[in-house]
């Protein structure tokens, strides 16, 4: 088992092996004393997961209550942060009590932010089942649901109090969903990491320990760099803001990973043809994401991607911050004019 510790403002450890959902009922137990936890799940999971973490639970001295809801992006919105938190409360959950949320990105959200709002918050652990939830979401606080005017608009900064990530659940992945989370594992390459980005040429699946060991270190460090988002933590949003507006303009049929691949595509291309960028790294993207199945082109045009866009959460006044690569490993906050917008991802289309 390998520990990645973060000093965030609550510090917390990353667990990483193989095996370790039969053992997260121990493992909890060294960071929170017994006490009454909920799984909250989605149905998928549950039917191959729920059972054994109920287990392990169990027989480390918790009482156990879980709360599965159906599955996918649709259903991360209030209607279910509702129901979850009704569900505590009829269950008499207290401030000493805790959630665990065991699946992917769209149940670690919710959870976290079920957590961060449950009696003004409670403590929560993440044990991530999505190749997107090991190496970006359940790290680093950034807990919320949708919104019916864009994705992730409402929500709070909740730091979890462990993160048990058994990379043997991948298996049960459908192919499209472990690529949606090799999106995000490129993405720290073109952020900061040249090396490893060169090193995923080797292929993710057959280097999956390491690399959710280095995408959670990268990403810890810039979470205890700038934990709040107010610098330099925007970098992790490379090709969000775009990916975003793709996940709107397609009714969330654009997974968020390959929302986030194309995103990614389209801000590389248009930082070439601004001569920011070398070609050859846009080549070298483009087939790295080809290689591990993602797409990188979408229907919409720049009209659309432009209008859905303005929703986006970096918006501030007239002005969007874009993360711009100007090389692979190096990316940096691009300040433009709403007005601008457009024009902007068309370059890249
Ligand atoms: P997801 O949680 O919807 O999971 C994808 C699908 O895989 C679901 O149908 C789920 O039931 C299924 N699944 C999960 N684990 C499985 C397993 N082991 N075997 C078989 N099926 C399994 O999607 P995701 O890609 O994990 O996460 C996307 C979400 O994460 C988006 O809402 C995005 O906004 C959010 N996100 C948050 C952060 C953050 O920092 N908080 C970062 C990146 C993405
Ligand atoms: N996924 C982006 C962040 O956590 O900041």
């Amino acid at each position: 088992m390998r520990t990645v510790k973060v000093n965030a403002s609550t510090p917390y450890d990353i667990l990483i092996g193989n095996g370790l959902l039969d053992k997260c009922g121990e493992l909890c137990a060294k960071v929170i004393k017994p006490c009454k936890v909920c799984i909250i799940t989605d149905d998928t999971v549950a039917a191959l997961y729920l059972e054994r973490a109920e287990r392990s639970m169990q027989n480390a001295g918790f009482l156990v209550k879980s709360y599965p809801f159906p599955h996918g992006e649709r259903n991360k919105n209030m209607d279910t942060i509702v129901r979850i938190l009704e569900f505590l409360a009829e269950q008499r959950f207290t401030r000493t009590d805790c959630l665990v949320a065991l699946g992917g990105g769209v149940v670690g959200d919710m959870c976290g932010f079920a957590a961060a709002i449950y009696l003004r918050g409670i403590k929560f652990i993440q044990i991530p089942t999505t190749l997107l939830a090991a190496v970006d979401s359940s790290v680093g606080g950034k807990t919320g649901v949708d919104l019916k005017a864009g994705k992730n608009l409402a929500g709070a900064f909740h730091q979890p109090s462990l993160v048990i990530c058994d990379y043997s659940t991948l298996d049960t992945l459908p192919p499209e969903t472990f690529a949606d989370g090799c999106a995000e594992v490129i993405k720290y390459g073109v952020i900061n990491d040249r090396p490893f980005f060169e090193r995923l040429a080797g292929g993710i699946r057959a280097q999956i320990e390491d690399v959710i060991a280095e995408c959670v270190t990268n990403k810890s460090r810039v979470v205890e760099e700038d934990e709040f988002e107010n610098g330099t933590r925007q970098l992790l949003n490379l090709g969000h803001t775009i990916g975003h507006a793709i996940e709107a303009c397609s009714d969330l049929t654009v997974s968020h990973g390959s929302a986030v691949a194309i995103g990614m595509v389209i801000v590389t291309r248009a930082a070439v043809r601004l001569g920011l960028c070398p070609e050859e790294d846009l080549d070298a993207l483009v087939d790295m994401l080809k290689r591990e199945s993602l797409p990188i082109s979408c229907e919409f045009n720049a009209a659309q991607l432009a209008v859905a866009a303005t929703a986006d959460k970096k918006r501030k006044g007239d002005y969007i911050t874009l993360v711009v690569p100007y090389s692979i490993g190096d990316t940096r906050l691009y300040k433009l004019p709403i007005s601008h917008l457009a024009e902007f991802i068309r370059k890249g289309l």
